[in-house]
Protein backbone atom coordinates (compact mmCIF):
# COMPACT_ATOMS: atom_id res chain seq x y z
CA UNK A 1 0.00 0.00 0.00
CA UNK A 2 1.06 3.42 -0.73
CA UNK A 3 1.86 5.40 2.22
CA UNK A 4 2.04 9.54 2.20
CA UNK A 5 5.61 9.24 2.63
CA UNK A 6 5.80 7.05 -0.68
CA UNK A 7 3.32 9.79 -2.71
CA UNK A 8 5.74 12.55 -1.83
CA UNK A 9 8.70 12.87 -3.99
CA UNK A 10 11.78 12.94 -2.28
CA UNK A 11 13.54 16.52 -2.57
CA UNK A 12 17.17 16.46 -2.52
CA UNK A 13 18.48 20.15 -2.40
CA UNK A 14 22.59 21.41 -2.71
CA UNK A 15 23.01 24.35 -0.83
CA UNK A 16 26.35 25.63 -2.00
CA UNK A 17 26.56 29.04 0.31
CA UNK A 18 29.35 31.52 -0.20
CA UNK A 19 30.94 28.50 -2.50
CA UNK A 20 31.97 28.41 -6.25
CA UNK A 21 32.98 30.74 -9.05
CA UNK A 22 30.89 30.49 -12.39
CA UNK A 23 33.24 28.41 -13.13
CA UNK A 24 32.78 26.20 -10.90
CA UNK A 25 29.14 26.30 -10.60
CA UNK A 26 28.75 24.90 -14.03
CA UNK A 27 31.14 22.05 -13.71
CA UNK A 28 29.24 20.76 -10.73
CA UNK A 29 25.80 21.78 -12.04
CA UNK A 30 26.95 19.56 -15.39
CA UNK A 31 27.89 16.72 -12.66
CA UNK A 32 24.72 16.71 -10.47
CA UNK A 33 22.31 17.18 -13.82
CA UNK A 34 24.18 13.51 -14.86
CA UNK A 35 23.87 12.03 -11.54
CA UNK A 36 20.26 12.79 -11.25
CA UNK A 37 19.09 12.25 -14.90
CA UNK A 38 20.77 8.79 -13.56
CA UNK A 39 18.32 8.39 -10.72
CA UNK A 40 15.43 9.64 -12.84
CA UNK A 41 12.05 11.37 -11.60
CA UNK A 42 11.73 9.61 -8.21
CA UNK A 43 13.83 11.87 -6.92
CA UNK A 44 14.06 16.12 -7.46
CA UNK A 45 17.07 17.18 -7.34
CA UNK A 46 18.15 20.74 -6.65
CA UNK A 47 20.83 23.06 -6.57
CA UNK A 48 20.85 26.24 -4.75
CA UNK A 49 24.39 28.56 -6.04
CA UNK A 50 25.34 31.88 -5.42
CA UNK A 51 23.25 34.54 -6.61
CA UNK A 52 26.38 35.31 -9.49
CA UNK A 53 26.16 31.37 -10.59
CA UNK A 54 22.30 31.30 -10.86
CA UNK A 55 21.87 32.24 -14.90
CA UNK A 56 24.83 30.10 -15.69
CA UNK A 57 23.75 27.23 -13.42
CA UNK A 58 19.87 27.69 -15.23
CA UNK A 59 21.75 27.34 -18.36
CA UNK A 60 23.09 24.27 -17.45
CA UNK A 61 20.11 22.95 -16.33
CA UNK A 62 18.19 24.00 -19.61
CA UNK A 63 21.35 22.59 -21.78
CA UNK A 64 20.88 18.76 -20.16
CA UNK A 65 17.19 18.56 -19.86
CA UNK A 66 15.88 20.18 -16.98
CA UNK A 67 17.05 17.26 -14.96
CA UNK A 68 18.48 19.84 -11.99
CA UNK A 69 15.93 22.45 -10.49
CA UNK A 70 17.75 25.65 -9.57
CA UNK A 71 16.97 27.66 -6.39
CA UNK A 72 18.24 30.71 -4.94
CA UNK A 73 19.43 31.24 -1.55
CA UNK A 74 17.72 34.22 -0.56
CA UNK A 75 15.93 36.93 -2.08
CA UNK A 76 14.00 40.14 -1.13
CA UNK A 77 10.53 40.84 0.63
CA UNK A 78 9.94 43.61 -1.84
CA UNK A 79 10.03 43.18 -5.72
CA UNK A 80 11.85 45.96 -6.55
CA UNK A 81 13.50 49.56 -4.42
CA UNK A 82 16.19 51.08 -2.75
CA UNK A 83 17.77 47.97 -1.18
CA UNK A 84 21.59 47.67 -1.91
CA UNK A 85 22.82 44.44 -2.53
CA UNK A 86 19.48 42.48 -2.01
CA UNK A 87 17.66 40.65 -4.86
CA UNK A 88 14.02 41.01 -5.51
CA UNK A 89 11.82 37.30 -5.94
CA UNK A 90 10.60 38.66 -9.33
CA UNK A 91 14.49 38.77 -10.16
CA UNK A 92 15.48 35.36 -9.09
CA UNK A 93 12.51 34.02 -10.87
CA UNK A 94 13.86 34.50 -14.16
CA UNK A 95 17.07 32.39 -13.29
CA UNK A 96 15.48 29.84 -10.80
CA UNK A 97 12.53 28.23 -9.77
CA UNK A 98 12.75 27.94 -5.81
CA UNK A 99 14.35 30.13 -3.11
CA UNK A 100 15.45 29.63 0.14
CA UNK A 101 14.58 31.69 3.28
CA UNK A 102 15.13 31.93 6.67
CA UNK A 103 18.43 29.45 6.53
CA UNK A 104 20.00 29.58 9.69
CA UNK A 105 23.02 31.89 8.75
CA UNK A 106 20.37 34.68 7.25
CA UNK A 107 19.12 34.85 11.01
CA UNK A 108 21.42 34.81 12.85
CA UNK A 109 24.33 36.37 10.88
CA UNK A 110 22.37 39.08 8.98
CA UNK A 111 19.56 39.82 11.08
CA UNK A 112 17.01 38.05 9.69
CA UNK A 113 13.36 37.79 11.75
CA UNK A 114 10.63 35.72 11.60
CA UNK A 115 8.63 38.38 10.65
CA UNK A 116 11.00 38.84 7.62
CA UNK A 117 11.25 34.93 6.53
CA UNK A 118 6.92 35.45 6.42
CA UNK A 119 7.18 38.21 4.18
CA UNK A 120 9.93 36.11 1.92
CA UNK A 121 7.64 33.34 1.60
CA UNK A 122 4.82 35.41 0.73
CA UNK A 123 7.52 37.30 -2.04
CA UNK A 124 8.41 33.89 -3.47
CA UNK A 125 5.03 32.39 -4.11
CA UNK A 126 3.91 35.63 -5.36
CA UNK A 127 6.63 35.54 -7.46
CA UNK A 128 6.41 31.78 -8.50
CA UNK A 129 9.07 30.35 -6.80
CA UNK A 130 9.02 27.44 -4.46
CA UNK A 131 9.93 28.74 -1.11
CA UNK A 132 11.92 25.94 1.17
CA UNK A 133 11.47 27.79 4.64
CA UNK A 134 14.15 26.77 6.95
CA UNK A 135 13.78 26.34 10.76
CA UNK A 136 15.98 25.00 13.88
CA UNK A 137 16.64 25.48 17.54
CA UNK A 138 20.16 26.33 18.57
CA UNK A 139 22.27 24.32 20.81
CA UNK A 140 21.28 26.39 24.20
CA UNK A 141 17.65 26.07 23.01
CA UNK A 142 18.08 22.73 22.68
CA UNK A 143 19.79 22.41 26.35
CA UNK A 144 17.10 23.78 28.12
CA UNK A 145 14.28 22.01 26.26
CA UNK A 146 13.23 24.55 24.04
CA UNK A 147 13.60 22.69 21.04
CA UNK A 148 10.21 21.91 20.16
CA UNK A 149 8.64 25.54 21.02
CA UNK A 150 11.07 27.36 19.22
CA UNK A 151 10.48 25.21 15.81
CA UNK A 152 6.82 25.37 16.49
CA UNK A 153 7.00 29.19 16.23
CA UNK A 154 9.41 29.93 13.95
CA UNK A 155 7.15 27.54 11.36
CA UNK A 156 3.89 29.43 12.79
CA UNK A 157 5.38 32.56 11.72
CA UNK A 158 6.58 31.27 8.03
CA UNK A 159 2.94 29.77 7.79
CA UNK A 160 1.09 33.32 8.55
CA UNK A 161 -1.34 34.34 6.00
CA UNK A 162 -0.76 31.42 3.75
CA UNK A 163 -3.41 30.12 1.51
CA UNK A 164 -3.67 25.66 1.99
CA UNK A 165 -2.54 25.39 -1.55
CA UNK A 166 0.45 27.04 -0.88
CA UNK A 167 0.90 25.43 2.37
CA UNK A 168 0.53 22.23 1.07
CA UNK A 169 3.69 23.38 -1.75
CA UNK A 170 5.40 24.94 0.58
CA UNK A 171 8.78 23.08 1.42
CA UNK A 172 9.90 23.37 5.40
CA UNK A 173 13.80 22.62 6.04
CA UNK A 174 14.14 21.17 9.89
CA UNK A 175 17.92 22.33 10.43
CA UNK A 176 18.92 21.87 13.89
CA UNK A 177 21.39 24.93 14.24
CA UNK A 178 24.11 23.21 16.40
CA UNK A 179 23.71 20.31 13.81
CA UNK A 180 25.05 22.91 10.35
CA UNK A 181 28.55 22.55 9.57
CA UNK A 182 29.60 20.58 12.42
CA UNK A 183 29.88 17.21 11.44
CA UNK A 184 27.16 16.29 14.71
CA UNK A 185 24.16 15.05 12.20
CA UNK A 186 20.88 15.13 14.56
CA UNK A 187 19.65 11.60 15.48
CA UNK A 188 17.25 10.40 12.66
CA UNK A 189 14.92 9.98 15.40
CA UNK A 190 14.86 12.89 17.25
CA UNK A 191 15.20 14.42 13.60
CA UNK A 192 12.13 12.11 12.69
CA UNK A 193 9.95 13.22 15.86
CA UNK A 194 10.48 17.08 14.92
CA UNK A 195 9.29 16.73 11.76
CA UNK A 196 6.49 14.89 12.50
CA UNK A 197 5.70 17.79 14.50
CA UNK A 198 6.05 20.22 12.19
CA UNK A 199 3.91 17.94 9.94
CA UNK A 200 1.19 17.95 12.60
CA UNK A 201 1.37 21.70 13.12
CA UNK A 202 0.86 22.44 9.23
CA UNK A 203 -2.20 19.88 9.04
CA UNK A 204 -3.55 21.24 12.70
CA UNK A 205 -3.38 25.06 10.81
CA UNK A 206 -4.68 24.08 6.96
CA UNK A 207 -6.31 20.65 7.02
CA UNK A 208 -5.02 16.84 7.11
CA UNK A 209 -4.57 16.88 3.28
CA UNK A 210 -2.46 19.74 3.38
CA UNK A 211 -0.51 18.27 5.84
CA UNK A 212 0.04 15.26 4.46
CA UNK A 213 1.25 17.15 0.90
CA UNK A 214 3.89 19.30 2.26
CA UNK A 215 7.90 18.36 2.31
CA UNK A 216 9.67 18.25 4.64
CA UNK A 217 13.64 18.06 4.94
CA UNK A 218 16.13 17.25 7.34
CA UNK A 219 19.32 19.25 7.04
CA UNK A 220 22.69 19.65 9.34
CA UNK A 221 25.61 17.35 8.41
CA UNK A 222 24.11 15.18 6.00
CA UNK A 223 26.33 12.73 4.65
CA UNK A 224 26.19 9.19 2.35
CA UNK A 225 26.72 7.46 5.57
CA UNK A 226 23.56 8.72 7.59
CA UNK A 227 21.06 9.91 4.81
CA UNK A 228 18.84 7.02 4.29
CA UNK A 229 18.36 6.66 8.54
CA UNK A 230 16.79 10.06 7.59
CA UNK A 231 14.78 9.14 4.08
CA UNK A 232 13.77 6.34 6.19
CA UNK A 233 11.08 8.22 8.55
CA UNK A 234 7.86 8.61 7.65
CA UNK A 235 7.59 12.33 8.16
CA UNK A 236 11.31 13.51 6.32
CA UNK A 237 10.88 13.79 2.62
CA UNK A 238 14.56 14.38 1.92
CA UNK A 239 17.41 16.84 2.68
CA UNK A 240 18.85 20.26 2.72
CA UNK A 241 22.55 19.22 2.23
CA UNK A 242 25.63 22.37 3.03
CA UNK A 243 29.50 20.66 2.79
CA UNK A 244 28.72 17.46 1.13
CA UNK A 245 26.63 19.11 -1.88
CA UNK A 246 29.90 20.67 -3.42
CA UNK A 247 31.35 17.34 -4.74
CA UNK A 248 29.82 15.21 -6.71
CA UNK A 249 31.29 12.18 -4.60
CA UNK A 250 29.69 13.20 -1.28
CA UNK A 251 26.35 14.31 -2.76
CA UNK A 252 25.59 10.95 -5.27
CA UNK A 253 25.18 9.08 -1.94
CA UNK A 254 22.76 11.27 -0.59
CA UNK A 255 20.77 11.47 -3.60
CA UNK A 256 21.13 7.39 -4.40
CA UNK A 257 19.87 6.93 -1.17
CA UNK A 258 16.69 9.20 -1.43
CA UNK A 259 15.49 6.63 -4.80
CA UNK A 260 12.76 4.41 -3.54
CA UNK A 261 13.87 1.03 -3.31
P1 LIG B 1 25.71 21.15 6.29
O1 LIG B 1 24.78 22.42 6.01
O2 LIG B 1 25.17 20.01 5.46
O3 LIG B 1 27.09 21.57 5.86
O4 LIG B 1 25.62 20.85 7.75
C1 LIG B 1 23.39 22.29 5.92
C2 LIG B 1 22.75 23.62 5.63
O5 LIG B 1 23.23 24.65 6.11
O6 LIG B 1 21.74 23.68 4.91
Amino acid sequence: MQTAHDARIPLVAGNWKMHTTVTEAISLARDIAALSEAVGDAVEVMVAPPATALAAVSGVAAETGEHIRVAAQNGHWADQGAFTGEIGMPMVAELASAVIVGHSERRALFGETDENVNRKVHAAFAAGLLPIACVGETEAERDVGRADEVVSAQLDAALDGLSADEAGQLVVAYEPVWAIGTGRACDADEAGRVCALIRARIAERFGPKTGASARILYGGSVNGDNAAEYFACDDIDGALVGGASLKKETFAPIVHAAAPA
